[in-house]
C-alpha cells in the first residue's frame, strides 16, 4: 500500500528561482530566506520520498485563458521547465509517476471530483521554484513528481473547503494503489501578496501567521476561511493559499488518527512582493 508520510508547504516566487540560477542566495537580500530552507533540504535527504505529490498552480504558462481547469492532474511520463520570457530555469526535467497518477485520477474522479487528465504540458515557477528550495540544485530532482495544478488565477477559482475535501479523497486514493511507496503532499504558493491595482505590495504578517497556526492545529477552520477572506486579508494572489488545504485534508489527522508532527516552520518577508510560508508536517 502506498502512505502519505508527510506534506510539505512553501511559497513560490520566480524571482526566488533567479536568485538560485544566478548564483545570488548568500546575497543580503536573499540570506535570510534561504537559511530557512537550509533544516528542509537537509530533512529532504533523511526522508527521500518515493513520489512527491506536487499541488501547485501554472500562471497562464501551460493553460493559457483558452482552457482553464479548475483542478488538472499530470498523468505523463516527464515534463519539461517552462518559458517564461527569459528561457526555461536550467533545472532538471521533472519525471512522472504515470501509474500512480492514473491511478489517482481513477479514484479521485469516482469520489466525484472532476479533474482534467493532462499527457503533455510544462512547468512554470510554480512547480519548480518549491523543488529548488526544497532539494537546491541536484542533477536529477530526486524522485518521480505528480503535477497537480489548481486554478487559482482565473475567477471563479475553488473553495477552501472543496480544496481540503479535495484532499481527503486523494488520500484514500494513494492508499488504495498496491505498491508500497512513501509519497509526500506538497502545498504551494501564497502567503499573503498582491502583485496589481490600488493595493500592489500588500503583505499582511498578522493574518499570514494566524492561519498557519489553524492550518496546523485546527485544519477544519483554514478550510472554512471564506474566499472572501483571503482576498481581503491576504491580497489578491494570497488566493493562492487554497492550495495547502488540498496537502492538508490529505494528512493522516483528518481521517481520524493522530495529529501530525510540526517539524518545521519559517516565515520570512518579503521575497520580491511576497510574504513567504514554509511548513513541514509529519505522519506519525
Ligand atoms: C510573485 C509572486 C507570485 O506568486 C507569482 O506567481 C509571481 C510573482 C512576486 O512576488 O514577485
Ligand atoms: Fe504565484
Amino acid at each position: 500500500m502506498a502512505r502519505i508520510t508527510a506534506s510539505v508547504y512553501t511559497s513560490h516566487v520566480p524571482a526566488i528561482g533567479a536568485a538560485i540560477d544566478l548564483g545570488k542566495t548568500q546575497e543580503d537580500y536573499w540570506k535570510p530566506l534561504f537559511a530557512g530552507y537550509d533544516f528542509s533540504k537537509q530533512w529532504m535527504k533523511d526522508n527521500k520520498p518515493d513520489v512527491i505529490f506536487l499541488v501547485y498552480n501554472d500562471h497562464a504558462t501551460a493553460f493559457s485563458l483558452d482552457l482553464i481547469p479548475t483542478f488538472a492532474i499530470g498523468t505523463a511520463a516527464e515534463y519539461q521547465p517552462a518559458d517564461e520570457g527569459w528561457g526555461p530555469r536550467p533545472v532538471p526535467k521533472v519525471i512522472g509517476h504515470p501509474e500512480l497518477a492514473s491511478h489517482i485520477a481513477q479514484s479521485v474522479i469516482q469520489q466525484d471530483f472532476d479533474l482534467t487528465i493532462v499527457n503533455k504540458m510544462e512547468v512554470d515557477h510554480g512547480l519548480t521554484v518549491p523543488l529548488s528550495l526544497m532539494c537546491g540544485q541536484p542533477e536529477a530532482w530526486p524522485c518521480p513528481v505528480i503535477p497537480f495544478a489548481v486554478n487559482v488565477v482565473q475567477y471563479p477559482v475553488p473553495s477552501g473547503q472543496r480544496c481540503y475535501n479535495l484532499g481527503k479523497a486523494i488520500r484514500k486514493a494513494v492508499e488504495s494503489f498496491d505498491e508500497d511507496l512513501n509519497v509526500h503532499i506538497w502545498g504551494t504558493g501564497g502567503m499573503s501578496h498582491q502583485l496589481q491595482g490600488a493595493r500592489a505590495g500588500l503583505i499582511n504578517r498578522e493574518w499570514d501567521n494566524a492561519w498557519l497556526d489553524k492550518l496546523i492545529n485546527d485544519p477544519e477552520a483554514a478550510a472554512a476561511t471564506p474566499h472572501i477572506d483571503y482576498v481581503r486579508e491576504a491580497g489578491s494572489e494570497g488566493i493562492e493559499l487554497v492550495m495547502w488545504l488540498i496537502a492538508r485534508g490529505a494528512m493522516a489527522d483528518v481521517a481520524g488518527g493522530p495529529a501530525p508532527k510540526l517539524a518545521h516552520r519559517f516565515y520570512h518577508v518579503p521575497a520580491s512582493n511576497t510574504a513567504v510560508g514554509h511548513v513541514i508536517l509529519e505522519n506519525s
